[in-house]
C-alpha cells in the first residue's frame, strides 16, 4: 500500500486546446504555479492484493467507475513500467510480470469541498499516477511520470512538481516529449501569496474538455493565440519568474487569462465562464494596480467564475483582502462564497 499527496496547480499561461484528444497533446506550451500542499490537495492511497478481483476506485468515499479511457490509460502506462518489488521484512515479493494480473484499489480524497467549483482533476490524476508508480516500483522520474498524468488530464502533468512549472507542448506524434519540467522550485519566489475568491460554488456548465474542443473547432482567435501569442509570452513569463519581476509577471498573467476568456467568447457557441462578479474583481484589481507604481496583484480565472489572485507579498495580500471585503461585504447581495487562503493570519490582519 502506498499513500501520496499532490497539490493542485493554477496556470498563469493557459493550456486551452488539444491537437490530439486521445493522447492529450496541447496546441501550446503552458506555465503554472503549484499551490502549497497544505491547501487544495488530493491524498490518494493505492493498494494491491491477490484477493482483489478487479481494479476499483473511491473518490471522497464514493465508488466511481474506472471504465473511462483516461483512468485506463494511466493504469496501463504505469503497469507497463512496473518492476520487481521485494520487501523481506514484510514478506512481500511481486515479480514484474505479476503486475499484469494483479488488481489495485484506489482511495482518493480532496481536502477542499468538491462542490466548491475548485475541484480540479489536476491534483487527482497527478496523485494517482505518482502513487501507482511508487506502488509498482516504476523507475521513471517526475517528468516522465508527467507524460502519463497528462493522459489523465492535461493540466495534471504540471502538478508533479512544486514551484513554477512549464508543460512543453512537444512535437513528437506519440507525445513522448509533451511533458512538464520545473522552472524554479517553491523557495525561489516564496513571498507570493495566492488567494482564491470563490465567486460561485456551483459546478461549471461547460467542462474544460468540451469547451476546448469547441474552441479548437471554431475559434480563429485560438489559432492566432497558439501560433503567435503564447510562444512569445511563454518566454517573457519565464524571464519574469526567473527575475522575480512582479510587474511583468502580473501584466502577462492577467493578459493571458483575459485572452483565454476572449477565446471562449470567440467560440461557437460562445462559452461564458466568468460572471459579473468576476468582472468586478478584475476592475477592482486593475484600478488598484494602475494607482500604484507597479502592480500589486495578478488575477487569473480558469474555466469558471472564481478568481485566483496572486499578491506580490503579505502586505499586498492584506490590502487585497481589505479591498475585497469592502467591495463585496459579507452577508450582502454582493458577497463572495468564501476566501480560500493559505495563511489565516492574513485574513485576521485584514480585519
Ligand atoms: C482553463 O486539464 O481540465 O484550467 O485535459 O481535457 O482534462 P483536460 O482539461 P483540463 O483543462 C484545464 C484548462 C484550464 C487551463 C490550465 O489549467 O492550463
Amino acid at each position: 500500500m502506498v499513500t501520496a499527496q499532490t497539490p493542485t496547480n493554477i496556470a498563469v499561461i493557459k493550456y486551452w486546446g488539444k491537437r490530439d484528444e486521445t493522447l492529450i497533446l496541447p496546441v501550446n506550451d503552458s506555465i503554472s504555479v503549484t499551490l502549497d500542499p497544505a491547501h487544495l490537495c488530493t491524498t490518494t492511497t493505492v493498494a494491491v492484493s491477490p484477493s482483489f478481483d478487479q481494479d476499483r476506485m473511491w473518490l471522497n468515499g464514493k465508488e466511481i467507475s474506472l471504465s473511462g479511457g483516461r483512468y485506463q490509460n494511466c493504469l496501463r502506462e504505469i503497469r507497463a513500467r512496473a518492476c520487481d518489488v521485494q520487501d523481506e521484512e514484510k514478506g512481500i515479493k511481486i515479480a514484474k510480470k505479476d503486475w499484469e494480473k494483479l488488481h489495485v484499489h484506489v482511495a482518493s480524497y480532496n481536502n477542499f469541498p468538491t462542490a466548491a467549483g475548485l475541484a480540479s482533476s489536476a491534483a487527482g490524476f497527478a496523485c494517482l499516477v505518482f502513487a501507482l508508480a511508487k506502488l509498482m516500483n516504476a523507475k521513471e522520474d517526475n517528468s516522465e511520470l508527467s507524460a502519463i498524468a497528462r493522459q489523465g488530464s492535461g493540466s495534471a502533468c504540471r502538478s508533479l512538481f512544486g514551484g513554477f512549472v512549464k508543460w512543453n507542448m512537444g512535437k513528437a506524434e506519440d507525445g513522448s516529449d509533451s511533458l512538464a519540467v520545473q522552472l524554479v522550485d517553491e523557495k525561489h519566489w516564496d513571498e507570493l501569496v495566492i488567494i482564491i475568491a470563490v465567486v460561485s460554488s456551483r459546478q461549471k456548465e461547460t467542462s474544460s474538455t468540451t469547451g476546448m474542443r469547441d474552441s479548437v473547432e471554431t475559434s480563429l482567435l485560438l489559432e492566432h493565440r497558439a501560433k503567435e501569442v503564447v510562444p512569445k509570452r511563454t518566454k517573457q513569463m519565464e524571464e519574469a519568474i526567473k527575475n522575480r519581476d512582479f510587474g511583468s509577471f502580473a501584466q502577462l498573467a492577467c493578459a493571458d487569462s483575459n485572452q483565454f476568456h476572449a477565446v471562449c467568447l470567440d467560440t461557437c457557441p460562445p462559452i461564458f465562464y466568468m460572471n459579473d462578479t468576476s468582472h468586478r474583481i478584475i476592475s477592482c484589481v486593475e484600478k488598484w494596480n494602475r494607482s500604484e507604481e507597479t502592480p500589486q496583484v495578478a488575477y487569473t480565472f480558469d474555466a469558471g467564475p472564481n478568481a485566483v489572485l496572486i499578491a506580490h507579498n503579505r502586505k499586498a495580500a492584506t490590502q487585497l483582502l481589505q479591498k475585497l471585503l469592502f467591495c463585496f461585504p459579507p452577508n450582502s447581495d454582493a458577497d463572495l462564497d468564501s476566501y480560500v487562503i493559505g495563511d489565516k493570519s492574513i485574513l485576521k490582519d485584514a480585519g
